[in-house]
């Protein structure tokens, strides 16, 4: 069976260039050698870690948000929990469970894209009632409340070289290689609207963010959303400097993006400027923006005294330094 890259060389010669977009699309999802779909090595010794299961703090700050917005809405008798893009679902489980014992009544959904993670979910979360969907389309809109954790920095950005936009093409020898277009006016004025970009820089934009988002909150008919990632609000994240497309592989900085597809891991920062846009572009109030170790410290969480840490308490202490560009972003429908 020919690999994900020489597929991907076919369709260009086929249909002309790539846009990033669709490009990192086929890296992390194609059907059947997409980064995701293969069901990447998530936790210690995986291709990545996440704060959610890196100390208990971060499942007990969502299980509270959670059964606040449970009491807010007046305790009542049906109310979804829903995890986008929940990874190993330890998250989801430990969710779960902490609700149920703090008695508020709850239907697990899990929003899944990747069926390899989809499985080893099943697997996590054997004998607790759950329903997966693939996308929040497919959910009636019901009362709750729906976190994520790292999702929307997986979702496929367009690559901008100011005022161009960069394409995946193929060379004669079959390597997957960049090329310049006039960026659409549609797609640059996703950054201008953000930033002022400098000719010659490169800007990472999300399309598809809008659409997701609106996807998600609309699937909730009262209550809250929660969507935490690494990020910035504007300049913070679109400085023009660093590169916008960030690869990793085995826990590892990885290679060229181009390199290899399906192997290797592609992220970008989130822009929340971006993200509180298009969430009152749907008509959705923001409730707070805040960075995660603030976040914490709201839940009670308080980094440990340095001389007597425990390996936990470095984990913690690790969750709460400023210095690590996460956000929590929260909206109230
Ligand atoms: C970086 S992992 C984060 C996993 C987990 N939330 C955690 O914190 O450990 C991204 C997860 O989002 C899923 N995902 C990415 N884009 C998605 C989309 N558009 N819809 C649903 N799931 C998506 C991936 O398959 C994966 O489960």
């Amino acid at each position: 069976m020919s690999s994900l890259r020489e597929r991907l060389v076919e369709r260009i010669r086929a249909h002309g260039p790539l846009t990033f977009a669709q490009y990192m699309e086929a890296a992390l999802f194609d059907p059947e050698s997409g980064f995701y779909t293969r069901g990447p090595g998530i936790g210690q010794g995986g291709h990545f870690a996440t704060a959610a299961m890196a100390h208990p703090a971060f499942a007990a700050a969502i299980i509270a948000e959670a059964a606040a917005t449970w009491e807010a809405l007046g305790r009542p008798k049906q109310f979804r929990l829903t995890e986008a893009g929940p990874g190993t679902g330890g998250l989801a489980r430990r969710v779960s469970e902490g609700l149920t014992s703090q008695g508020v009544p709850h239907e697990l959904v899990l929003i899944e894209l990747s069926t390899g993670l989809q499985a080893r979910q099943r697997e996590t979360l054997a004998g607790i009632e759950a329903r997966w969907v693939e996308h929040p389309a497919e959910l009636k809109p019901a009362s709750g409340f729906l976190y994520a954790n790292e999702v929307l920095d997986a979702l496929p950005v367009r690559l901008l070289q100011w005022p161009d936009e960069v394409l995946v093409d193929a060379d004669a020898s079959g390597r997957l290689v960049e090329t310049l277009q006039q960026a659409e006016p549609a797609i640059a004025r996703l950054l201008s609207a953000q930033v002022e970009p400098r000719v010659g820089a490169r800007y990472a934009v999300r399309p598809s963010m809008l659409p997701l988002v609106a996807s998600l909150v609309g699937s909730v008919r009262r209550g809250r959303v929660a969507l935490i990632d690494y990020g910035g609000v504007g300049t913070e994240v679109h400085d023009g400097r660093r590169p916008p497309v960030r690869t990793y592989i085995g826990g590892q900085q990885g290679g060229d993006p181009l390199q290899a597809p399906g192997t290797q891991d592609l992220t970008a920062d989130v822009d929340f400027g971006a993200l509180t846009d298009a969430a009152k572009a749907v008509g959705v109030e923001v409730e707070q923006l805040l960075t995660q170790p603030a976040w914490l410290r709201s839940h009670g969480w308080e980094t440990p005294p340095a001389d007597v840490r425990t390996e936990e308490d470095w984990a913690l202490a690790g969750l709460l330094d400023e210095r690590l560009p996460f956000m929590v972003w929260l909206a109230r429908r």
